[in-house]
């Protein structure tokens, strides 16, 4: 009895199934009808826009990506070389472990603490291998929100790159922000960053982007940092550094790393994320790493046992082969000198084309203040264009930029900065 009623059961079942999924035999079984269509990425959309456009003078200043003065993608010959020795050392494709390639998490926690650093001496680091920036940061948004002994909440600057929100969120965050940004002097609101820091819950996180802040290209000066500094304290606010940029804002490994050193200097204890895409152009090769900076040698190593954890169900363990590549560039001190010499191409390039901005914008007669696009630092320049600005600018002259104004400065050439000047002035006069 038990058994027939079973198999009816079953078979109403597979009747309501076959209704459900398929009306006649070859329908294909869906499961995903309630699946609403995402919106497109914000930089990814300027891309394919950007593509379909037939103009001969388009520039495409969405995407934060190094050019060279050809407007070329650029491979440093630091990592040309980096890659023939590799190629040389007959390196096996054996599995890293779940922190990374030990010879690159050692240099880059130096990288960023500095040589001499009290942390790094005494042990008082965790750093594992990440995949790129945006992969360090997930290894952190995941550890935060499993630890943090605080409020899950994270403080990012307003605005902040587009990703953080999502990262962070994903992790089971909540997400609110600080004043950063001034729009009437496109310059750093330091009075509201203050105001807003000073009332953030006790014991939450804060994000601070280390240099070359993304989107706007506006940093704190050292002044600013130390007030901010002082205050995170107050509030006991534990600080997040993001340094995407290291080296590639000023070409001055030290000096784009100074902000955090003081923190560190000052006895915070922070954590970091690390990128190597921008610095080391490795953009596609997902090179980065993450740092805990711990009271203690002994707390670092309980908790870099936490970070296995997290990382293992994620991807079991990072990619190997830019590793070696940035590894190899860190450790080897020709190579070293090397790179930091194109450090400071890539930066003094960008710095000279903001300049020439500037002075292109005179030539053409235009009498607004441009002094933010030379006080700006890194890949990046919030030109102040309004939204209906940047859509004129993109249908009348074919320059592709996202719809806040954002402009990758790395785009711009010798041969296309005076058409960039004529184009922004033409929308803004
Ligand atoms: C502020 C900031 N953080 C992190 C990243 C991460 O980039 P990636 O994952 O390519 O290293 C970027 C890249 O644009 C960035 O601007």
């Amino acid at each position: 009895m038990a058994l027939r009623l079973h198999a009816k059961s079953l078979l109403v079942l597979r009747e309501q199934c076959t209704k459900t999924f398929a009306t006649t035999s070859a329908a294909k079984t869906s499961w995903w009808p309630h699946v609403e269509m995402g919106p497109p990425d914000a930089i990814l959309g300027v891309t394919e826009a950007f593509k379909r456009d037939t103009n001969p003078n388009k520039m495409n200043l969405g995407v934060g990506a190094y050019r060279d003065d050809e407007g070329k993608p650029f491979v440093l010959s630091s990592v040309r070389k980096a890659e023939s020795i590799i190629a040389a050392s007959n390196v096996d494709h054996e599995y890293l472990g779940i922190t990374g390639l030990p010879d690159l998490t050692k240099a880059s926690a130096k990288l960023a603490f500095g040589d001499d650093s009290e942390v790094v001496s005494s042990g008082r680091n965790v750093t594992v291998q990440g995949i790129s920036g945006t992969g360090s940061l997930c290894i952190g948004a995941n550890y935060l929100s499993k630890f943090f002994p605080g409020n899950k909440t994270v403080y990012l600057p307003k605005p902040s790159w587009g990703n953080h929100t999502p990262i962070f969120k994903h992790a089971g965050l909540d997400v609110q922000g600080y004043r950063y940004y001034d729009k009437e002097t496109c310059g750093f609101d330091a009075a509201g960053a203050m105001e807003d820091i000073s009332k953030i819950p006790e014991k939450s996180i804060i994000i601070l982007h280390a240099c070359a802040h993304n989107p706007t290209g506006v940093d704190p000066k050292p002044e600013q940092w130390k007030e901010m500094g002082k205050l995170i304290k107050e509030r006991q606010l534990f600080p997040f550094f993001d340094m995407a940029y290291q080296g590639f804002a000023s070409g001055d490994l030290a000096k784009d790393a100074w902000a955090l050193r003081h923190f560190l200097d000052e006895g915070h204890t922070v954590a970091l994320a690390q990128s190597y895409a921008k610095n080391m152009g490795l953009y596609g090769q997902r090179v980065g790493a993450f740092s805990l900076v711990c009271a203690d040698a002994e707390e670092a190593k309980r908790c870099e046992s936490q970070l296995k954890i997290i990382i293992r169900p994620m991807y079991s363990n990072p990619p190997a082969y830019g590793a070696r590549i940035a590894s190899t560039i860190l450790n080897t001190p020709e190579l070293n000198a090397e790179w930091k010499k194109e450090l400071e191409l890539m930066s003094g390039r960008i710095i000279t084309m903001r300049d020439h901005l500037v002075a292109n914008l005179t030539k053409e007669g235009s009498t607004r203040d441009w002094s933010h696009i030379t006080d700006q630092i890194g890949m990046f320049c919030f030109t102040g264009l309004k939204p209906d600005q940047v859509e004129k600018i993109t249908k009348d002259f074919s320059v592709y930029l996202t719809k806040d104004g954002r402009i990758s400065v790395a785009g711009i050439s010798s041969k296309n900065n005076a058409y960039l000047a004529h184009a922004m002035h033409e929308v803004t006069k």
